[in-house]
């Protein structure tokens, strides 16, 4: 594998650090711990997450989705993001496109600021996602930018369906070893039991480590990464519902699993939904128990400082707090 730095790291002695290269990030986790991958949307989104970072000195990855582009426009994102690397210089992070398809991956290949990319062709058949993850790699690479590729079919596992069915749903390992190969792609997304959103698992199931270690074996130093990996966290669920929040059953990943997963090459970690539910919770708090202010600085302040404890509690729990000091180490090495 080829290790390319898109971004200009010179400075990071200095105190100025740049955007870097996921797959750097990746070697430098590798076994060790996991990544941290948080999407963003808005403004304050974005002062929690690097405040919560730079606190629990942790590198991490900024995900954009496609929906969160069209949200406002793709260029306030990238703005907030250069505006932040300024409050904070301290901050070592990628900044990666997440379940994008054909088109928006080679849009964010060209804007020339993107760390990585993730094409999701899961949907497809399987020759039909090595053709376009393929396509996607050859342009991607030719511009120094990593790939993400996914294999298998993330969520709806549930309890009542059979073992032979439920197995059906995640990544063959053999297959995925076959799609990196032909592929060429510089992570895999696989589908070991986990699935986006608020409500994951029907009963107490867990992550499928049986067919991480297998994958592993057969793709040995590859970075993998879970796709939907918030925990859903109980005391938030019924906090949200305290205060007029309709989310009953909602049931995520056991945080105590991402580390485990990271020995064994989950390298990546994609947390959403956990931030969603913290944007709630402070915010249907504050109307119920304020429910005369109509300004949105007062909740907007409480969400930012609630934002980075999460997201440093987060950084403690896959490993990544206190590397920091490491990375920038490795980076300028
Ligand atoms: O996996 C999807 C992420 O949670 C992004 O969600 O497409 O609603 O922005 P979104
Ligand atoms: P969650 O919905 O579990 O937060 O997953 C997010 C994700 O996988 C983003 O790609
Ligand atoms: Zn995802």
């Amino acid at each position: 594998m080829r290790y390319i730095r898109r971004f200009d790291v010179r400075n990071l002695n200095a105190g100025t650090v740049m955007i870097v290269n996921t797959t750097d990030l990746f070697k430098h986790a590798y076994g060790k711990y996991a990544l941290a991958a948080y999407n963003i949307n808005n403004l304050e989104q974005v002062m929690g997450l690097f405040r919560g970072n730079v606190e629990s000195q942790a590198p991490f990855m900024i995900q954009i989705s496609k929906g969160a582009r069209a949200y406002t426009d793709k260029r306030m994102l990238e703005a907030m993001i250069r505006t932040a690397e300024e409050i904070f210089p301290e901050a070592v992070f990628a900044v990666h496109l997440d379940h994008g398809d054909e088109e928006t991956c080679y849009d964010c290949i060209d804007s020339g600021f993107y760390s990585s990319v993730m094409i999701d062709a899961s949907h497809e058949s399987f020759d039909e996602n090595v053709a376009i993850t393929k396509r996607v790699v050859d342009k991607a690479h030719a511009k120094g930018l990593v790939v993400e590729a996914e294999l298998g079919m993330l969520g709806g596992v549930e309890e009542h369906v059979s073992v032979d069915e439920s197995d059906a749903k995640l990544t063959n390992p053999a297959e995925a070893e076959a799609f990196v190969q032909r592929t060429g792609c510089d992570s895999l997304a696989c589908a070991i039991g986990t699935s986006h959103g608020a409500f994951k698992f029907a009963g107490s199931q867990g992550l499928h480590f049986d067919v991480i270690r297998e994958i592993q074996k057969r793709l040995p130093g590859f970075p993998l990464v879970m796709h939907g990996s918030s925990s859903v966290p109980q005391d938030e669920v019924e906090r949200i519902n305290a205060a007029g929040g309709q989310l009953k059953g909602a049931k995520g990943v056991n945080e105590e699993e991402y580390l485990p997963a990271a020995k064994m090459g989950v390298t990546k970690i994609n947390i959403d939904t956990d931030g969603r539910l913290v944007w709630c919770r402070v915010h249907r708090e504050h109307f119920r128990d304020h429910p005369e202010n109509f300004d949105l600085r007062p909740p907007g302040k409480i969400f930012m400082a609630e934002y980075a404890k999460y997201i440093a509690h987060k950084n403690q729990k896959v490993g990544s707090a206190g590397q920091l000091p490491e990375v920038r180490k490795a980076l300028s090495a």
